[in-house]
């Protein structure tokens, strides 16, 4: 690297004040986001240059933050430029962009109160990743209804982001041991709520739906049923059962690290395998994708990042359309 410019191209961060290459990124062992899962976070994906969104994921932040009482030393005004300058520092054009807010270290020695702890505020811009890889996406997601059932909602509102993901993760060794790439949970009335990092759908006719309960109020989630009612179709947001999966024309999942993923299976212990037709992504699922990034080309909910310029990187010109 020219002079003494730290190397930002895996990635830059910002931790409490300063920005530094993502692998010098590190929080504390006595962090209470890292002993108790005591953290809020969100990701906002910036494609071609440009956030996706970003303030719809910045209203969802400050919805979790004020959920679990989280209030880190930065406005919004603020977050938006650090993640903007994480990204310019970065270079990336493709990213995956955090925020996050941890309880922090007690001021007092061993105490026990949250009211002790300062909240950080973290960022970071690091290279594009996907939650389910692109060839899987490409031949369609096997996805597993999990025997676990997600953390009750009377415990964990499932609708504030949390790293609470014990279930999530003991669900995906269970998929992964029958096979399949990747799990979705029920709740414990055995609704269907969602997986480890996306919303789930399943198509019927012309219907699209997605669960009511037990799951994130997905940014991925609301531009697929912007584009159900752009494309003529019903999008709607239901109680749904294990049935309305195994019975599906077609299902697929939604997130901000990956957009629309068509799955081809869904698969559960008691009641066997739905192989969509063909073992393939269906014709709905294959089309909100289309539309979903052909859409991002032309700078739907866009908000360009000044990449020439990391102090002031923000260009501030949102557009909708
Ligand atoms: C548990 C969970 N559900 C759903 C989603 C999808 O939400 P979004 O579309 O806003 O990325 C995420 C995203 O990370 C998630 O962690």
């Amino acid at each position: 690297m020219p002079g003494d410019m730290p190397d930002f191209s895996r990635g830059a961060a910002y931790m409490n004040g300063t920005y530094v290459p993502m692998a010098e990124a590190k929080i504390s062992v006595g962090d209470w986001g890292f002993i108790h899962s005591d953290v809020t976070y969100d990701v906002v994906h910036v494609w071609d240059g440009k956030f996706f969104r970003l303030e719809d994921h910045l209203d969802r932040f400050h919805r979790s933050l004020a959920g679990y009482r989280l209030s880190p030393p930065v406005s919004r005004e603020e977050m938006r430029e650090i993640l903007a300058r994480c990204v310019a520092l970065s270079g990336l054009r493709e990213a995956f962009v955090a925020m996050l807010s941890t309880r922090g270290v007690p001021r007092i020695y061993g105490s026990r109160r949250p009211e002790d702890c300062d909240n950080s505020f973290i960022a970071y811009a690091c290279p594009w990743v996907d939650v389910i890889p692109k060839d899987v996406q490409e031949r369609g997601a096997h996805l597993w209804i999990a025997s676990i059932p997600r953390i009750s909602p009377l415990s964990l509102d499932p609708t504030l982001k949390n790293y609470s993901w014990r279930d999530f993760v003991r669900g995906l060794f269970e998929a992964h041991d029958h096979g399949y790439d990747t799990a979705v949970l029920l709740d414990p009335e055995g609704y269907v709520t969602e997986g480890s990092g996306f919303n789930v759908f399943a198509v019927k006719g012309n219907v699209v739906m997605t669960p009511d309960r037990g799951a994130l109020e997905g940014v991925t989630r609301r531009s697929v049923l912007d584009l159900c009612d752009e494309l003529g179709l019903v999008g709607k947001i239901m109680p749904m059962r294990t049935e309305d999966l195994m019975e599906a024309d077609e299902v697929f999942c939604s997130t901000t690290a990956g957009g629309v993923m068509p799955c081809a299976r869904v698969g559960n212990a008691t009641i066997g395998d739905n192989i969509m037709a063909n073992d393939r992504p269906g014709p709905i699922s294959v089309k909100l994708k289309e539309v979903y990034w052909r859409k991002h080309a032309e700078g739907w909910h866009a908000t360009p990042v000044n990449y020439d310029d990391p102090e002031h990187p923000l260009l501030m010109q949102t557009t909708a359309a």
